[in-house]
């Protein structure tokens, strides 16, 4: 996008500027603190509950509260909170909870223990919390969260269907006082009121196993109604569930106390819209003539509509949709509009996204506009959609002929960058046609920068790849016929999607998909929901079960979800024992897929049966359930032997025939025993740097870990050289060649064979952005981000990294920036988050470190404590400086 490109430049000036203001406030901290004794701390701030911001229709009996703390002193955390819940909108009365005064430091995941809560009512909750030195904070602002419908009988509405519009018309005696919607429409809905739609979801609501789980949707839609007659109108679209089916439910109360409900039944009126066709692959097709004006309004003359039938039921449970929606989240204007044939116009939005455009078109009656989208063009100019495959990604709009009409899709989606217009009356504009960015509307938290351009490039498309492939799961590529929860891509990304966005009820929900495909044996399938691919997984797909159920502990301290879903990853990894041979299981499919050196699928397999274990005894450890931990950690250790057994060889010290990613599996789990881990580390080293001139050979697989082994082993520049490379194989090689999402393939192609465009899985490596270059890491077993080490990676002539994530507890960052004998280090660590920043010394001699301008140590000795300061050590080559929450402004010299 031009707009975003130009703007860049400005945005790391002002980082910049923002870096040297903070670094040059002279003994600011020393002053604060003064300023600061007589302060309460803060009150709580952004309040959540199961992750979500007044979320609605949570059907969670005994939902988890969140807060932050921004106390501004040093040092400082909670030691008590006190939280009410009230039916009340100023959540005085508490009558629901009052939970007291608790005595923790914690302010995630605290769980409900008021009242049973009742189905689809509103509560009220506040909270304040005491500080280090026992003063109170204010109370919170009052947050809200809405309840949905706890129990099956909660479900009093009919699955219905017929054609694509439903409509219903009502009465409503008075002034509605509170009104909800429930609705769950499959495969897609679009919600109307009174003649406008409902919410700003697209392509609502998100894909499950239809036959386990289904999910509904709670709107407020007390605006849109009113005193007197009101009208529902419900568009249905495929989707995923390739049919349509309505459950709908309507509860208004009145200003004057009378209750009203009403349901999806036979009642509703059924008629075909102007929609002709819709498929998620192919597109859809849109006949404006065919349009019924005031078809959602009351009084709408319903000639020719006929009764809704009910329909076969999904057979899935009802569950609340409770992540963020998929949305339109952008718009862009094309930055060229050629006209490479007579007749055929290409639009090019200079950024590989997902969703659709908008047309604006005038022209007369009837006229078929078809838009086709591509993420390539051939020589001539002319679209190339041989990668879409089976996918037509096509669309169409015909016209009513009535002045300008502005039209965009409902029930599909592209993955594209150009866009390609026949049929259009006349010369369109470069804006006749617009793209819209659609995926699931997911809160960035993380923000990284620094000063070599190519990084900066890389993140760049990590981030376009990765939101785009959000879509109510994650998804490996959004464009041709495909699209699905490959849990391989889900496990290998989660990380660097963590770190840049907030997924905390996204992979929330993820994994109950997960849980909802597992088979009576324990088995669970390589797509989920499942479709593609087969059951069981390979291993190294179904490894994303217990792995993003451990993500979810670490990232966020979801202990709940280890809970929930504990018995089923126990009976998960029991299935791979059951296909075990002498401790070792081999079965694979896909192995390190998209590798460019083979590494056995055996091993790949081998290598997650034993990553799976050791996380199975670390989530009962977490549970308390000692037993089992114990016995699955002395399985682990058979495995181990019978692994080195089977793949490492003594002689050469390698593991498989010493591809990278043979080599470094073992490294990075520590199953190489101590005798060979330098000679294995060395033929990794050697492998790198002098068989391919500091070039990956590694598929999804060894590429999410290879760049923490060399970190592991004191070797950043080496990942460093390797991720700068502009030629072949490299990220440098996808960006020089035009890409702004990742590609599948290492190669460059173009035609009918396999080869995304937009495919995120080899963006794992974003997460060492933020963990070896921007320093940012958890203290090992430690959760949720209460405990740091920062330990910036300053490799070659790397000048400045700015890294920050908006963590589950609050704001963490470093910034660093390295100049002639002088590093400076600015970090923010969040109240009630301990830290111990790494500096390194390099070559300098004498080295003095001062915070805020104050000379804080030198000659090995701590000379003055600031507050916040614990402690400052010198380790191995670094000056470490432990120290609790705020901001720190250090700087290193010597001679
Ligand atoms: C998908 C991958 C997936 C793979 C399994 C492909 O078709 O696009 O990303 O993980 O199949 O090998």
């Amino acid at each position: 996008m031009a707009r975003k490109t130009q703007i860049r430049p400005l945005l790391i000036i002002f980082n910049l500027l923002v870096i040297f203001a903070l670094l040059s406030l002279p003994n600011q901290s020393s002053a604060r603190v003064t300023a600061a004794e007589t302060q309460r701390p803060p009150a709580p701030y952004d309040l959540r509950v199961e992750y979500l911001t007044n979320p609605l229709g949570l059907d969670t009996p005994k939902p988890r509260f969140f807060w932050k703390n921004s106390h501004p002193e040093r040092g400082q955390k909670q030691t008590a909170f006190e939280l009410v819940v009230s039916t009340s909108p100023e959540a005085e009365k508490a009558d629901m909870w009052n939970s007291g005064k608790i005595n923790t430091d914690s302010s995630i995941q605290i769980v409900y223990g008021g009242k049973p809560l009742q189905s689809n009512r509103t509560y009220y909750w506040k909270v304040r919390i005491w500080d280090a030195q026992g003063k109170e904070s204010p109370w919170s602002e009052v947050s809200r969260f809405d309840t949905g419908l706890f129990s099956v009988s909660d479900w009093k509405g009919e699955w219905i269907g017929g054609e694509n519009l439903l409509r219903r018309e009502f009465n409503l005696p008075a002034e509605p006082g509170r009104a909800r919607v429930y609705i769950s429409g499959l495969g897609y809905y679009e919600l109307r009121l009174n003649g406008q739609k409902v919410g700003g979801h697209v392509l609502d609501p998100g894909w499950t196993t239809f036959s386990k789980r289904v999910l509904y949707v709670t709107y407020d839609v007390t605006p849109f109604l009113k005193k007197g007659k009101n009208a529902i109108g419900v568009m249905l679209g495929e989707g995923w569930y390739k049919s349509r089916a309505l459950m709908f439910q309507l509860y208004v109360e009145c200003e004057d106390g009378v209750l009203m409900e009403i349901h999806s039944d036979i009642s509703w009126k059924t008629a075909a819209g102007p929609v002709l066709q819709d498929s998620i692959y192919h597109g859809e097709t849109y006949d404006a003539q065919l349009e019924q004006p005031g078809w959602d309004l009351p009084d709408f003359n319903e000639k020719g509509w006929k009764a809704a039938q009910t329909v076969k039921a999904p057979g899935g449970v009802l569950s609340a949709q409770l992540m963020p929606a998929i949305k339109v989240v952008d718009t862009i204007v094309p930055l060229v509009m050629a006209n490479p044939a007579p007749g055929v116009y290409v639009f090019d939005l200079g950024q590989n996204i997902s969703g659709w455009a908008q047309l604006r078109v005038r022209g007369p009656k009837g006229t078929d506009v078809r838009l086709r989208f591509a993420e390539l063009l051939y020589e001539n100019g002319m679209i190339n959609q041989e990668n879409l495959r089976g996918a037509r990604a096509e669309d169409h709009y015909i016209l009513k002929g009535e002045g300008e009409e502005v039209w965009e899709p409902r029930f599909t989606y592209h993955g594209f960058r150009y866009i390609e217009v026949t049929g259009y009356p006349g010369t369109p504009k470069i804006d006749s046609v617009r793209g819209r960015v659609v995926h699931t509307a997911v809160s960035p938290v993380g923000n990284f920068s620094c000063s070599k351009q190519i990084l900066n490039d890389i993140q760049r498309i990590i981030l376009w790849g990765q939101k785009t492939n959000l879509h109510s799961i994650p998804t490996d590529c959004d464009q041709r016929d495909e699209r699905m929860g490959w849990m391989g891509d889900a496990q290998v990304t989660a990380e660097e999607a963590m770190m840049n966005y907030d997924l905390a009820a996204f992979y929330t929900n993820f994994l109950r998909n997960i849980g909802d495909v597992q088979g009576e044996d324990g088995s669970i399938t390589d797509t989920v929901p499942h479709i593609w691919g087969s059951r069981p997984a390979d291993p190294a797909w179904g490894t994303a079960y217990p792995l993003l159920a451990w993500y979810m502990y670490q990232y966020y301290g979801d202990k709940r979800i280890l809970e929930e879903h504990y018995y089923s990853l126990k009976k998960y990894v029991e299935f791979l024992r059951s296909k075990a041979e002498n401790g070792l299981v081999k079965y694979s499919y896909y192995g390190d897929w998209v590798a460019i050196d083979k590494c056995p699928g055996s091993l790949v397999s081998a290598f997650y049966y034993y990553y799976d274990l050791k996380i199975l005894t670390d989530v009962a450890q977490v549970l308390g359930v000692h037993q089992e931990a114990e016995a699955y950690l002395k399985l682990a250790a058979q495995i181990k032997e019978a692994f080195n057994r089977e793949f490492l060889d003594p002689l050469t010290k390698n593991y498989a025939g010493g591809s990278q990613t043979s080599n470094t599996l073992p490294l990075f789990l520590g199953l190489v025993p101590d005798n060979a881990r330098s000679g294995v580390w060395g033929n990794l080293f050697n492998d790198l740097v002098y068989k391919h001139d500091s070039h990956l050979t590694t598929g999804i697989i060894g590429t999410k870990y290879i760049l923490d082994v060399l970190t592991m082993f004191g070797n950043s520049d080496l990942a460093y050289d390797i991720l700068t490379k502009t030629d072949f194989p490299s990220y440098g090689y996808m960006i020089k060649n035009g890409a702004t999402t990742l590609w599948e393939l290492w190669q460059k192609r173009e035609g009918p064979s396999m080869n995304s465009h937009n495919h995120p899985m080899f963006g794992s490596v974003g997460a060492w952005f933020y963990r070896a270059l921007a320093g940012i890491n958890l203290a090992p077993e430690t959760q949720a981000f209460k405990k740091l080490i920062i330990k910036p990676q300053m490799v070659r002539d790397l000048t400045h990294v700015s890294g920050s994530i908006y963590t589950i507890n609050g704001e963490v960052s470093c910034a660093w920036e390295k100049a002639d004998r002088k590093i400076r280090v600015e970090v923010t660590i969040p109240a009630g988050s301990q830290a111990e920043i790494y500096i390194p010394v390099f070559k300098l001699r004498n080295p003095k470190l001062y915070e805020g301008g104050t000379l804080v140590w030198a000659e090995n000795q701590l000379k003055v404590r600031l507050p916040g300061i614990e402690e400052i050590q010198f380790k191995s080559g670094n000056v470490v400086v432990m120290v609790g929450s705020g901001r720190y402004a250090l700087e290193l010299t010597g001679d």
